[in-house]
């Protein structure tokens, strides 16, 4: 009996928490209506001031909500690495909270150089938890801009230089984000390639490269994606300011792909009234007031798109056509995002973080030369590892710019490596340079002083002396987060290692006995050193467990895997800008703006490189591994396609050495047929294949008409013209493995 009546309460709370007992108030607060019937009932209660409100920041983080009906405001946070600090209401700083430091994921180029989808899919799941558990609606990233130059600033942000490895990898994780009912805002929107006179310089770009190389990451983010929210850029294109740009905002973003998303403005984005109300933005950040000294209360008020457009309205000089467009779009978000049906609470700083941070970080170091397999490290018991350069010891989160974080711990490589020879070596530092002393920005301080009065000779014979007898010499040096460097706000001067870094590269090739150079940076720098090290090494930005990351690969536990997300060419000189035109733009006498020509068209990165047969120093998509690697039995499954068809292309990868690892196979199409000028391949596919020693598979791409298209200007379609086209299997750019021809029919 006591049994049955157990069975018979547990059936009642069963029935209790599976059933939906119907919703009896309004539908917009109903969690179980769908979005758009909440969209417009929650629209239809609304007054003009409430709907107004919406589309304006009212401190530097948030957006309103409507109070009255107990729709909350929005909270929007930096982005794209981790989650940025709580900052004073109106101001940068960071507020001082003291539950804030977060979990420092690795900068994107560093997930880009994965060439892994689960790895950008495991990112956004993340990095999405801990702005769910912060209670932020839309994440201010990912950032996805072509790196165009390597000069620009804020490559380090954004995901290399091809637009198909971009969209490929921007795509996981924005869904991994938006699975937490956290909106990713994919930024910045568009042609949006250097800091130089960010705000005042006009991209001027022609359809066919705007379409083949700089919208199609953006385009997969949102057709493949679904990206709930867009940043608009700080420049223009076209003569217009692009948070209001009539082409790029209503024609294409929400016109040509049907984004039914928000458009944000990038933080001071904002600059011309009528052309945010009626050019497409939906939510006004960051115009330039503190939210105080602009009026007697409240600052925001000023917004474009705040009491100017209220006061526009009233007079009659806009419809509620736009307004309601706009407001429709942030309820959207609203009802998927903080008021969703299946709130989850997130979860912050915990160790399944970590080891994501971890992984990531470890997937994208790229081994970039490995001469005598001098690594990975083989340091016999009681020997010594000397490490040298700041990069070794530097706080990377802190500085940058709005992507500066203040991270519950960071794990420098010195101490990355300490750990891994905790018992079994002696693993010392030496300075080597002074580079940037720096420790806080925006208020959060890294806790480090990094003062050192010496003088470059003294700092170098210190670590001469100090590299004598050393198993290995590591030098870890490269960019930092300083401004000029990887930083927002402005660009680099040449593609150098700063501090004369070189000086010190050369005078411990000198005395090394195994000399490996660890280059951590987040764009392209110059290598004239590079015969002087027996290994080179492209560490990244990696985070909160970078040091540990790094090491990893180093001591062998990860086999490398990580490709070049851009090329590295011997020098700046030989990239496709040419001319001040080009770069970093012109501004005529009597000229407002800058104007910024993208002269070079869709040869950008490894499309100049190879189409004009000029050589590089490492290509885009190299990366050596601790194994080698063998292709064989390249195929189409047949010698042709149809236009509107499919064509099966595989090959064969084998591991044929002796320690299990994993190989990115990339596949480029070339067009040798084409009518018009074409670079001579295009990356069109690419799959990372654990392999055990010994162990082939089979790696199989379905060929699409797009992957043969290229964009007609003129007709403003994509064309795929029929005849030969090659499907090329490769290690990179540099290294073919395999070459299958088929025609189009
Ligand atoms: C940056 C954005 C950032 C915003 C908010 C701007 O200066 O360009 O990327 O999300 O500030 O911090």
């Amino acid at each position: 009996m006591k049994k049955y009546i157990l069975f018979f309460a547990s059936a009642l709370m069963l029935t209790a928490c599976c059933t939906n007992p119907k919703f009896s108030g309004p539908v917009y607060l109903d969690p179980n209506a769908p979005v758009e019937e909440r969209v417009e009932d929650a629209l239809a209660r609304m007054t003009l001031e409430e709907k107004v409100g919406m589309t304006t920041a009212q401190s530097k983080f948030s957006s309103r909500g409507v109070p009255r009906l107990g729709i909350p405001e929005v909270w929007h946070t930096d982005g794209p690495h981790g989650i940025r600090p709580e900052v004073l209401w109106d101001e940068w700083d960071q507020a001082g909270w003291t539950n804030d430091s977060c979990t420092a994921f690795p900068a994107l180029i560093n997930l880009a150089a994965t060439w892994d989808k689960e790895m950008s899919l495991l990112y956004g799941r993340s990095i999405g938890e801990e702005a769910r558990y912060r209670k932020k609606d839309i994440l201010l990233g990912p950032g996805i801009n072509i790196c165009r130059t390597p000069l620009n600033g804020r490559n380090f942000e954004y995901m290399g230089e091809d637009p198909y490895l971009s969209g490929q990898m921007v795509v996981p994780y924005v869904k991994g984000v938006q699975e937490n009912g956290v909106a990713a805002c994919v930024k910045h929107y568009a042609v949006n390639n250097q800091e130089f006179q960010r705000t005042q310089s006009n991209s001027v770009v022609d359809d066919r490269t705007l379409y083949e190389i700089y919208l199609p990451a953006f385009k997969a983010a949102v057709l493949e994606g679904n990206a709930w929210a867009i940043m608009g850029s700080y420049n223009l294109y076209n003569g217009q300011f692009n948070c209001h740009n009539e082409k790029l905002l209503c024609d294409i973003l929400k016109g040509e792909w049907g984004f039914d998303g928000v458009v944000v403005s990038d933080w001071g984005g904002c600059r011309v009234s009528e052309e945010a109300i009626l050019n497409g933005l939906d939510i006004e950040m960051g115009t330039w007031t503190n939210g105080l000294s602009g009026a007697a209360s409240d600052g925001y008020r000023n917004y474009h798109m705040a009491d100017p457009y209220l006061k526009g309205l009233r007079e009659g000089k806009y419809t509620t056509k736009e307004l309601d467009d706009k407001v429709r779009r942030i309820l959207r978000v609203i009802f998927r995002t903080s008021m969703r049906p299946e709130p989850n609470y997130g979860r912050f700083v915990c160790p399944e973080h970590y080891q994501a941070a971890r992984e990531i970080s470890a997937a994208g170091v790229v081994l970039l030369k490995n001469e005598n397999n001098v690594l990975p490290l083989d340091v016999p018991q009681g020997g010594k590892i000397v490490l040298v350069g700041e990069n070794a010891v530097k706080k990377m989160v802190v500085g940058g710019g709005s992507s500066n974080l203040k991270t519950a711990y960071e794990i420098n490589p010195l101490e990355g490596l300490q750990a891994a020879y905790d018992g079994v070596a002696e693993v010392v530092w030496e300075r080597g340079y002074v580079g940037d002393v720096g420790r806080s920005y925006n208020n959060v301080d890294t806790g480090q002083d990094l003062t050192d009065n010496r003088t470059p000779n003294q700092l170098i014979a210190a670590a001469v002396n100090a590299a004598k007898d050393a198993d290995y010499v590591i030098f870890v040096g490269g960019l930092n987060k300083s401004d000029h460097q990887d930083s927002e706000g402005a660009d680099r001067f040449n593609t150098f290692l700063p501090y004369d870094q070189q000086d010190v590269i050369e005078a411990l090739a000198e005395v090394a006995e195994k000399f490996v150079v660890v280059n951590i940076s987040g764009s392209p720098v110059s290598m004239p050193w590079a015969d002087k090290a027996d290994a080179i090494v492209q560490g990244w930005y990696g985070g909160t467990e970078t040091g540990n990351a790094l090491a990893d690969v180093l001591t062998g536990k990860v086999n490398p895997s990580g490709r070049l997300p851009f090329s590295i060419p011997f020098k700046y000189e030989d990239g496709p800008i040419k001319t001040e035109r080009q770069y970093p733009g012109i501004k005529e006498e009597g000229d407002e703006f800058w104007q910024t020509h993208y002269d070079e068209g869709i040869y950008v990165g490894y499309r100049w490189y190879d189409s004009k047969e000029v050589p590089v120093q490492f290509p885009f998509g190299h990366g050596l591994s601790y194994t080698s690697f063998e292709y064989s039995n390249a195929k189409a499954a047949k010698p042709y396609m149809k236009a509107d068809g499919t064509l099966k292309v595989s090959v064969d990868v084998a591991n044929t050495g002796d320690c299990d690892g994993a190989e990115i196979v990339q596949l480029y199409i070339a067009d040798t047929e084409a009518s018009i000028d074409r670079p001579s391949k295009e990356l069109k596919g690419f799959e990372k294949v654990y392999l055990k020693a010994g162990e082939k598979k089979t790696v199989t791409f379905e060929v699409e008409v797009e992957d043969l298209s290229w964009f007609d200007a003129e007709n403003h379609k994509w064309v795929a013209e029929p005849g030969e086209f090659h499907a090329l299997f490769a290690r990179s750019a540099g290294d073919i493995k395999a070459d299958v021809a088929f025609a189009l029919k």
